[in-house]
């Protein structure tokens, strides 16, 4: 429908009726006009596949929903690092709604992983804000080309599940674009998804629902948002304020209560009926652009889909440790012990629990082959068993290798609460002790949405990280375990060697509602790497069962401007025997920088695949994004004039080939002179520092005695500590020294180098 009909629609509409579209008419549905033709539009989580409840709603998963099709977790599917896979597996997702008479799936969720400890990690994607979007820009593209909405969640600086509702998080303007905005950003300008759900807190002292500086001047105004809004399940406070500051539908509805205020504050004055006009015709401009393209011919064919769940989990699963022991053969015989390889954990709880329709476990996938079974545990008690263990140790010690499945059971991490400490349930790592201590070839795959300490790293000769790998997760760890598939996933998040080692560890989970992120723009490999501290593995990280080498890293510029693009070119050839894909990564470091920089920063990525022996050419295009950081004096994207390395890595610590480019900058900062501006920021500018020496005469300090008056005087103050006396001396500190010049002086002073012609 053109935006000219939804404005005649709604100029049919009567206040009640507008104030009503303004909030769901259930749990999952927006309200219907029926008399007007405006039909009731249902929406479901998300994020990794269909949620769909019939009956009755809950957001917590509570209720059952429909049978439908459990996708890997995002933790996963950002570790695919493949933009291609994730458009295929939004298409399927959307498919699916149509199929469904869905007209938005909640989703993609791409909160940043502040701390490992965030309940709802397993949800989102990275600690990277380009991983984050471009990945939710992935699925978004795939689903919305079915005509489906998605809705980018949780908007914003959401990063913890404790005290989720009222908690402030209390983050600089800096940090918050670089980091926390970042990951919508790029999402929101390049995909456009139709609709934005905000989160429950508050930013900085105003609750996501009602903050018009970010929902109105940064999404709508700067990024060009053309959807809706809707507020996380309960996450509207004060309904009007909240449709003023751009927070379009109230989800769920409030039974009327909420209309009721709305058609108050118009009635009273308060509330410009133009602004609940816009809000509707945003709310209805989505529902007719799925109305108007419906597909009738769709079909949810949960078998077909549960293959491309298998596909989709093939990529999500990362190698992290081989020492010559995987891939395994078929004539092995092979011990799979843990309860994960008959129930595999594979998804998380809460809102995003999928009804699947069926599941396959390791063990079910790898029918027909030499495979023993052992459960070794029972995630219920989290106690060790005895009988459990003996039997475990038995059947690994029969056999040539062991695979352990273990992980985190569903009451360590969850939505709603967040995680304690980073250590798997003691059962398990006993377990996988005592196993490996009888059999030294042993495998631990990892069932877990975040980051779990390894204890018994050096005991073991391969790990599998296949983290909440979705209902086919089982078929997927065969193919890997036994080869048929080459893993080619890296983490999208930093595994630390300890919890306090996480930048945020100080300030996670705040002070009661107030949560200060006083690591700033250090989350993840940005600290761990300024830092140079060890990792148990860093960001980017994982292995393949063939080798890649780079070579012939080449710049179409050396010299450019910050107006200019940069295309990057490196070949990658596949030097092993097994067909295979790698994550190229490209980092950027700004070699000397006035602002605080992290060492550097991803980029880019692309992901490719190479027979043996074959070799592409990978090529990058960056702009002047890659080379920015924040300002908050100008409250804008600014490049720093100088030299940049462009590096390309196998990961964030694995940087194999590095060229430096010089950017020159086309904005200068403005710069104010105050009268504590210093003495060595003045002499950045030639002409100020004349103007600064012809007044003040040189001597800032007073008169300077001929000769020290004893020796203990010239040491006590070196050249060095004369120069940086001089270098940070405010304008105004001649008028203590000198008794020369009085604070009118120094004022008519800064003035006039305020006049300075730019
Ligand atoms: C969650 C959202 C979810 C909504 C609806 C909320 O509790 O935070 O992610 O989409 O419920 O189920």
């Amino acid at each position: 429908m053109t935006a000219d009909k939804i404005k005649e629609l709604v100029a049919q509409m009567t206040l009640e009726e507008k104030a009503s579209m303004c909030s769901g008419g259930d749990f999952w549905h927006t309200e219907a006009v029926e008399r007007l033709g405006i039909p009731a539009s249902m929406v479901s989580d998300g994020p990794h596949g269909l949620r769909k409840q019939n009956e009755q709603g809950d957001h917590l998963g509570v209720n059952d929903s429909i049978k439908a099709v459990c996708f890997p977790a995002g933790c996963g599917t950002a570790a695919s690092f493949n933009r291609e896979l994730l458009t295929k597996m939004g298409e399927t997702l959307g498919n699916e709604c149509q199929a469904e008479g869905v007209s938005v799936i909640l989703g993609p969720a791409v909160n940043i992983k502040r701390s490992p400890l965030c309940g709802r990690n397993f949800e989102y994607y990275s600690e990277d804000p380009l991983v984050a979007s471009e990945m939710a820009g992935a699925l978004i593209h795939g689903v919305q080309s079915r005509n489906v909405g998605t809705s980018i969640k949780h908007f914003l600086a959401n990063n913890q599940e404790t005290r989720r509702m009222s908690s402030d998080s209390r983050v600089d303007e800096r940090t918050l674009h670089e980091i926390y905005l970042a990951a919508f950003e790029g999402a929101v300008k390049k995909e456009k998804p139709w609709t934005v759900m905000c989160s429950y807190n508050k930013i900085n002292g105003t609750y996501a629902a009602q903050n018009h500086l970010y929902l109105t001047e940064t999404l709508r105004n700067q990024w060009g948002f053309d959807g809706y809004v809707m507020s996380d399940w309960g996450a509207v406070n004060n309904r009007v304020e909240d449709l003023k500051a751009g927070l379009d539908l109230e989800m769920p509805g409030s039974l009327g209560v909420n209309d009721k205020l709305i058609v108050g504050a118009v009635l009273s004055g308060e509330l410009d009926e133009g602004v609940v006009d816009e809000t509707v015709e945003h709310i209805l401009n989505i529902v007719f652009r799925y109305e108007e393209n419906r597909d009738k011919n769709a079909v949810f064919d949960k078998d077909k889909d549960h293959e491309m769940a298998r596909k989709v989990a093939e990529e999500t699963i990362v190698l992290l440790k081989n020492d010559g022991v995987l891939p395994l053969s078929d004539q092995q015989k092979t011990a799979f012990i843990g309860k994960y390889a008959k129930s595999p954990r594979y998804q998380g709880g809460g809102s995003s629990h999928i009804n699947s329709h069926k599941i396959t476990s390791a063990l079910e996938a790898a029918e027909g082959l030499n495979v023993t079974y052992a459960q070794g545990f029972d995630d219920k008690e989290d106690k060790t068993d005895d009988k459990l263990l003996a039997e475990a140790v038995e059947t690994a010690k029969n056999a040539d290798v062991a695979v352990i499945f273990a992980g985190l059971p569903d009451k360590f991490e969850s939505e709603g609460f967040d995680r304690k400490h980073l250590a798997m349930p003691d059962c398990q790592n006993e377990l996988i002790e005592k196993v490996a201590a009888v059999q030294p070839n042993t495998i631990v795959v990892l069932h877990n949405g975040s980051p779990v300490e390894m204890p018994w790293i050096d005991k073991v000769k391969g790990v599998v990280e296949a983290y909440l790998g979705g209902q086919a997760v089982g078929g997927a760890v065969c193919d890997i375990l036994f080869g048929k598939v080459n893993p080619s996933a890296k983490l999208p998040e930093t595994f630390p060697l300890r919890l306090e080692d996480n930048p945020s560890y100080l300030s996670y989970i705040g002070e009661g509602d107030v949560v200060e992120y006083r690591e700033g723009i250090f989350v993840g490999y940005r600290y761990y790497d300024k830092k140079k501290m060890d990792v148990l593995f860093p960001f980017g990280y994982g292995l393949s069962y063939t080798t890649f080498e780079y070579s012939d890293l080449t710049v179409d510029k050396e010299q450019l401007k910050d107006t200019d693009t940069l295309k990057v070119s490196v070949n990658v050839t596949n030097t092993g025997s097994m067909a295979g894909k790698e994550v190229v990564q490209l980092y950027v470091a700004d070699k000397e920088s006035t602002v605080i920089r992290p060492v550097k920063e991803l980029r880019d990525f692309a992901k490719v695949e190479l027979a043996p022996g074959e070799t592409k050419t990978v090529t990058f295009v960056l702009d002047k994004k890659a080379f920015a950081y924040y300002s908050v004096r100008i409250h804008d994207w600014h490049v720093e004039s100088g030299e940049f390395d462009i590096m390309i890595g196998k990961s964030s610590r694995d940087i194999v080939l590095t060229k430096t480019v010089t950017v020159e900058s086309t904005v200068k900062l403005p710069f104010v002179y105050t009268t504590d501006t210093t003495m060595g920021d003045v002499k950045r500018d030639p002409r100020a520092w004349a103007i600064v020496q012809d007044v003040l005469k040189g001597g800032f300090f007073g008169e300077k005695p001929e000769e020290p008056e004893s020796s203990a005087a010239s040491e006590a103050i070196t050249d060095e500590m004369n120069t940086a006396m001089e270098e940070y001396l405010p304008l105004r500190g001649p008028i203590s020294f000198t008794g020369k010049v009085t604070m009118a002086d120094i004022q008519a002073l800064v003035d006039k180098l305020n006049a300075l012609e730019e």
